[in-house]
C-alpha cells in the first residue's frame, strides 16, 4: 500500500489535552484505583498510589477531568473540604449505590493532578447544583484575595489560589445532568458561565456541554446559536458500543471476528461525529476558537462476570488498542477543531489505561498507545493519506439510540488501514499507523516527502485481537521494537518500507 507524508505541510497545532483522561467517582476508580489514603499499606505519597502516579508521568498524560460525569451533577464540592473525620458520608446513587465518604475532594484532586504534572479539568454541576455553589467553588480554587471563600481554602491548608483553567459548566445536561432541552440548557449555561469569574489573568476556559445522543447537530446548532459567545469549548460524548443496545453491549474479551470488525468501524463513526459536528460550528465559529471538547470516549462492554454492574468494570484487549489507535488517529487529524479528548476512564472503569488488583496494577494495551503516541503532543499535524481498502456496515443502529431518542441506521465505514503524522518544533516526525485486520499483514511503502530523515525509533503492540494483561502475565501486550523497517534516501525525499502485522499499532520517528 502507497503512503505519503509530506512534512513540510504543516497543519493545524495538536493540543496535549487530546490525550487526556477522566476519572469519576465511579466504582474502583478513585478509591483503591487511585487513592489509597495516607494510612494505606500500599506505597503512596499523600494518599496517592505511587505506581500510579509514576505510571501515568510515564505515560506524560496531560489533563484529567474529574468528579464526573453524572456524578459531577450530583456532586456538592463543600461535602469534599475540611477534616476527613467531618465529612458528609452519602449514597452514590449512580454508580452501585455505594458509600461516598468524600475523602478524595478538591483539595486531594489538586494534590493528585501536581503529582502528576497534568492539569486538572473540573466538572461543575447544573443539574442539582445552584449559581451561587458553582460561583463560591471557582472562587475557592483561584481567588487570590481576602475573600469569604479563599479565605476558607486558606483555613483548609492552601495558601495560594490553585488557578483552575479547565471547568465544564454542566454534564450530559441532556440526560443525567438534568433532562434538558437545548434552549434550556443554553439559557442555563449563559446564567451559570456569567458567574464563573476571572480572578486572575489565567482565564478560565469555559466549557459547554454538547451532544452525547441523537440529534448530535440540533443540540450543537442551538448551543453555538444561543451561547456560542460566551464558551471557549463544547463538549461531545461517544461510546463505541458494539451490541445491539445497553442491555446487550457485547463481552470486553469473548468476541467473534465480525463483533471485533463492527467495534473498530463503530469506533471510527467518532470521525464523521467530529467532522460533522465542526462543520455546524464552523457555520458560528469559522476560525475555530471554540474546541470541540471530547470528554467522554472508549468502549463500553458488559461488566466483567461477578463484579458490581454499577462500578462498569470491564477488561481490554487488543481490540481497545485499536480502538485507542483508531480515535487519536482521528483527534490528531481534526486538531484544527478539537482541542482536548478524554477516555472513560482512568482506572478501573470502561476503557481503562491502568487495572488494579489491590496492591497489584497492570498497563493496559490501551495505555501503552497513549505512551506510543506521546509525541504528537505539542506537535504540528502534518499532510498524509494512504490507500487502504474499507470494512463496511449498513445495517446497525448505534447503542445510543436506546438510551435516548430514535437513530437512524448509521453507514460504519473504516479503512483497513489509519494513520496520522506530525512534526515538532525540532524537527522529528512522528508516524503512528494501525492496521485493523485481525489476520492480514499490510506491506507499506511509505514515502516523506521533501525531507532527508533518518529513523529514530520504531515500536509497535500487536498480537491476536483477544490478547489482554492480567495480574499474573502483565506483560503479554506490550510495545516492541518493530524490526524490519527499511529507509533508503529517494529523489527529494525518503521511502520507508515495512509490513505491518495484522491487529497491530505502530509507532515510527525520524530526525529530518
Ligand atoms: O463514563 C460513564 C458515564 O457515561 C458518565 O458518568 C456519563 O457522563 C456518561 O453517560
Amino acid at each position: 500500500m502507497r503512503y505519503v507524508v509530506n512534512p513540510t505541510m504543516k497543519g493545524a497545532y495538536i493540543h496535549p489535552e487530546v490525550y487526556g483522561n477522566f476519572s469519576e467517582h465511579l466504582g474502583r476508580c478513585i478509591y483503591d484505583g487511585i487513592y489509597v489514603g495516607e494510612n494505606s499499606k500500599i506505597p503512596n505519597v499523600n494518599g496517592m498510589r505511587t505506581d500510579i502516579v509514576e505510571a501515568l508521568r510515564r505515560m506524560k498524560l496531560p489533563v484529567l477531568r474529574w468528579p464526573g460525569g453524572c456524578f459531577a451533577d450530583e456532586y456538592h464540592w463543600r461535602d469534599g473540604i475540611g477534616p476527613k473525620e467531618s465529612r458528609k458520608k452519602m449514597i452514590n446513587t449512580h454508580w452501585g449505590g455505594v458509600v461516598e465518604d468524600n475523602s478524595f475532594g478538591t483539595h486531594e484532586f489538586f494534590e493528585l493532578c501536581r503529582q502528576i504534572g497534568c492539569q486538572p479539568y473540573i466538572n461543575g454541576n447544573v443539574g442539582s447544583g445552584t449559581v451561587q455553589e458553582m460561583q463560591e467553588w471557582i472562587e475557592y480554587m483561584n481567588s487570590p484575595a481576602i475573600s469569604p471563600m479563599a479565605n476558607l481554602r486558606r483555613a483548609n491548608g492552601q495558601d495560594e489560589p490553585w488557578g483552575l483553567k479547565y471547568f465544564a459548566v454542566g454534564n450530559e445536561n441532556w440526560g443525567c445532568g438534568g433532562n434538558m432541552t437545548a434552549e434550556h440548557y443554553a439559557d442555563e449555561f449563559r446564567r451559570y458561565a456569567t458567574y464563573v469569574r476571572n480572578y486572575t489573568d489565567q482565564k478560565v476556559y469555559k466549557i459547554a456541554c454538547g451532544p452525547g445522543q441523537h440529534p448530535y447537530y440540533a443540540w450543537t446548532r442551538t448551543l453555538m446559536e444561543q451561547a456560542g459567545h460566551m464558551m471557549n469549548g463544547l463538549s461531545l460524548h461517544y461510546y463505541t458500543v458494539p451490541g445491539s443496545d445497553w442491555r446487550h453491549k457485547g463481552s470486553a474479551t469473548d468476541f467473534t471476528v465480525d463483533e471485533y470488525l463492527l467495534t473498530l468501524a463503530k469506533a471510527h463513526y467518532m470521525e464523521k461525529l467530529v467532522q460533522d459536528t465542526g462543520s455546524v460550528m464552523d457555520l458560528y465559529d469559522p476560525d475555530a476558537n471554540i474546541g470541540l471538547i471530547v470528554d467522554e470516549w472508549g468502549t463500553w462492554f458488559d461488566v466483567e462476570p461477578g463484579t458490581n454492574p454499577g462500578f462498569l468494570y470491564q477488561q481490554s484487549t487488543m481490540r481497545d488498542a485499536l480502538v485507542a489507535g483508531i480515535s487519536l488517529n482521528i483527534f490528531n487529524k481534526a486538531a484544527r477543531r478539537v482541542h482536548m479528548a478524554n477516555i472513560a476512564q482512568l482506572i478501573n472503569v470502561l476503557q481503562a489505561v491502568i487495572l488494579t488488583d489491590g496492591d497489584r496494577m497492570l498497563l493496559t494495551p490501551t495505555y501503552h498507545v497513549f505512551e506510543m503516541f506521546k509525541e504528537h503532543q505539542g506537535a504540528h499535524l502534518v499532510e498524509s493519506a494512504i490507500s487502504a481498502p474499507y470494512y463496511e456496515r449498513t445495517d446497525v443502529a448505534p447503542a445510543a439510540a436506546s438510551r435516548g431518542r430514535r437513530a437512524p441506521l448509521a453507514p460504519y465505514r473504516t479503512p483497513y488501514i489509519t494513520e496520522s503524522a506530525s512534526v515538532a518544533d525540532d524537527g522529528s516526525i512522528t508516524v503512528t499507523i494501525c492496521n485493523l485486520s485481525p489476520d492480514t499483514a499490510a506491506p507499506i511503502e511509505m514515502r516523506l516527502d521533501a525531507v532527508s530523515a533518518r529513523l529514530k525509533e520504531a515500536r509497535i503492540l500487536t498480537g491476536d485481537m483477544h490478547d489482554k494483561n492480567e495480574f499474573d502475565t502483565p506483560d503479554t501486550v506490550r510495545p516492541v521494537t518493530f524490526d524490519g523497517v527499511r529507509v533508503e534516501a529517494a529523489v527529494n525525499g525518503t521511502e520507508v518500507t515495512y509490513t505491518l502485522p495484522a491487529c497491530s499499532v505502530a509507532v515510527l520517528r525520524f530526525e529530518a
